[in-house]
């Protein structure tokens, strides 16, 4: 049987040695032509997909998100019906957690950190829990951390997310997985998350300084890392 794995990535950088190493083509007329994604499919592996969240033309950026991360998960499943989603990407990471620039992160868990609610129904599903554990043990066989990851809208963590991070014991902290997460547990599709830290929030130096600094090679190690967990999986 034929399970379509889709990688889902919303930083060009992020995605484009993982395209080059699966010899993988841009796919026009996948989605509706007013979406900005881009699908990509391995030239040799016609099940496995990529699919890049694309850019806004209005303000020249790669649409780095929840919003957009939500948009392309759903489409992404309507068109290509995956089995299983990977979100691919680079993360924060945690010092006094043990985390160090260049660890490669499988999450066991996901949920966001900067939604509230007086309303503790509503908070715990404004914050969710989304258990993406099934393939935590690729951690163990590929030389990789686990852990929780939170989800937020920003770069810089406010004292408030830094409290409710470290309530939840989180590993890493990014942009994107929570939002996929929420639309693939709506779908019934396995979803789990690998993220590479690229910058130490509990530590003084800027987010952004950090990132500038070591997204290439933690990116290097990422696509490292993705290609041979998607090699395995598609075994
Ligand atoms: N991606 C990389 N570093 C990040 C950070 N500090 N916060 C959110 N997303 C990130």
């Amino acid at each position: 049987m034929i399970n379509p794995i889709l990688l889902i990535a919303a930083m060009e950088r992020e995605a484009k040695k993982i395209i080059h190493y699966f010899n993988m083509e841009l796919c026009s007329n996948i989605f509706d032509a007013r979406l900005p994604m881009l699908a990509f499919r391995a030239r040799d592996y016609p099940h496995l997909w990529l699919v890049l969240n694309g850019k806004c033309t209005q303000h020249r950026c790669d649409r780095i998100g929840i919003r957009a991360s939500a948009i392309s998960t759903w489409e992404s499943i309507k068109q290509l019906s995956p089995t299983l989603i990977i979100n691919i990407g680079t993360a924060g990471g945690f010092k006094a957690r043990g985390a160090r620039i260049n660890d490669v992160y499988i999450s066991t868990s996901i949920s966001f950190h900067d939604s509230n609610s007086p309303v503790k129904s509503i908070n715990r599903y404004l914050v969710g829990n989304y258990k993406t554990h099934k393939f935590a043990s690729l951690a163990n066989e590929f030389e990789l951390k686990s852990g929780a990851i939170s989800t937020g809208n920003a770069v810089y963590t406010s004292a408030e997310q830094m409290k409710k991070i470290n309530n939840k014991n989180v590993c890493c902290k990014d942009m994107e997985s929570a939002a996929i997460a929420e639309v693939a547990e709506l779908a019934d599709i396995d979803m789990f998350a690998v993220k590479v830290i690229t910058d130490l929030v509990d530590s003084e130096q800027e987010p952004h300084k950090q990132f500038a600094l070591h997204a290439d090679s933690a990116i290097d190690t990422l696509s490292d890392k993705v290609s041979k967990i998607v090699e395995h999986l598609l075994l």
